[in-house]
């Protein structure tokens, strides 16, 4: 069992690099961003709270994702491991996951921070924006999502220090660069 928390800004690349991730190491891509959205589209109570909140580039309240990603873990009883994106993305829903894998006799392994430049993030989710028909894809929300992120998630970063597993990844450059530093930090943790 070997369970990753890939974690990084909007537009940092967590959904491209745990695409990679699925493929090499055969685990289980949980993204709370796409099971919010399939909980919009099939038009749930959850979905309908969450609309308006993306859309704004706002955190959806801890308690309703910490049950959504509880719930889905228990889908998969034969996997080989999770890679948790956007998610934990207040310190709350951190001390939430780690609660909630060792009542499962698991733990968190290895978490991944994708560093990417501002101009870059904001670029990258504009030009994403052309065709993604995300509601959050938008210079404003981009904005927002941006200053969410810096106020709510980067204290997270700090939790994970303190237990020794934040691994640091330079996020610039070619998606195959970013993959390679990633399974080098993963080889290292795994050696
Ligand atoms: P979520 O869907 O998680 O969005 P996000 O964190 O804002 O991140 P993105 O999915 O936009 O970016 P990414 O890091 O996955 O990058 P990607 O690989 O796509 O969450 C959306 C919303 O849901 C939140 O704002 C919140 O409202 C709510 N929510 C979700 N989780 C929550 C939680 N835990 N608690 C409360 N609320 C929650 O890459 C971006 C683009 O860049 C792509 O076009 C890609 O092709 C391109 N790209 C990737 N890598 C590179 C590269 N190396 N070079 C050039 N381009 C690249
Ligand atoms: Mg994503």
């Amino acid at each position: 069992m070997f369970n990753i928390v890939i974690f990084g800004a909007p537009g940092s690349g967590k959904g491209t690099q745990s695409d990679f991730l699925v493929k090499k190491y055969n685990l289980v891509h949980l993204s709370t961003g796409d099971l919010l959205r399939a909980e919009i589209a099939a038009k749930s109570e959850l979905g309908k709270i969450a609309e308006g909140l993306i859309a704004k580039g706002e955190f959806v309240p801890d308690n309703l994702i910490i049950d959504l990603l509880a719930g889905t873990i228990d889908k998969y009883p034969s996997a080989n491991g999770f890679i948790f994106d956007g998610f934990p993305r207040t310190v709350v829903q951190a001390g939430a996951l780690d609660k909630m894998l060792s009542e499962r006799s698991m733990q968190v392994n290895i978490m991944l921070n994708i560093a990417v430049d501002n101009d870059e993030l904001v670029a990258r989710l504009l030009n994403r924006g052309k065709t993604s028909g995300r509601s959050d894809d938008n210079l404003e929300t981009i904005q927002q999502r941006l200053k969410t992120y810096e106020e709510k998630t980067m204290p997270v970063i700090d939790f994970y220090d303190k237990q020794g597993k934040n691994n640091p990844i330079a996020g610039m450059g070619t998606m195959e660069d970013v993959f390679d530093r990633i399974c080098q930090a993963i080889d290292k943790v795994n050696a």
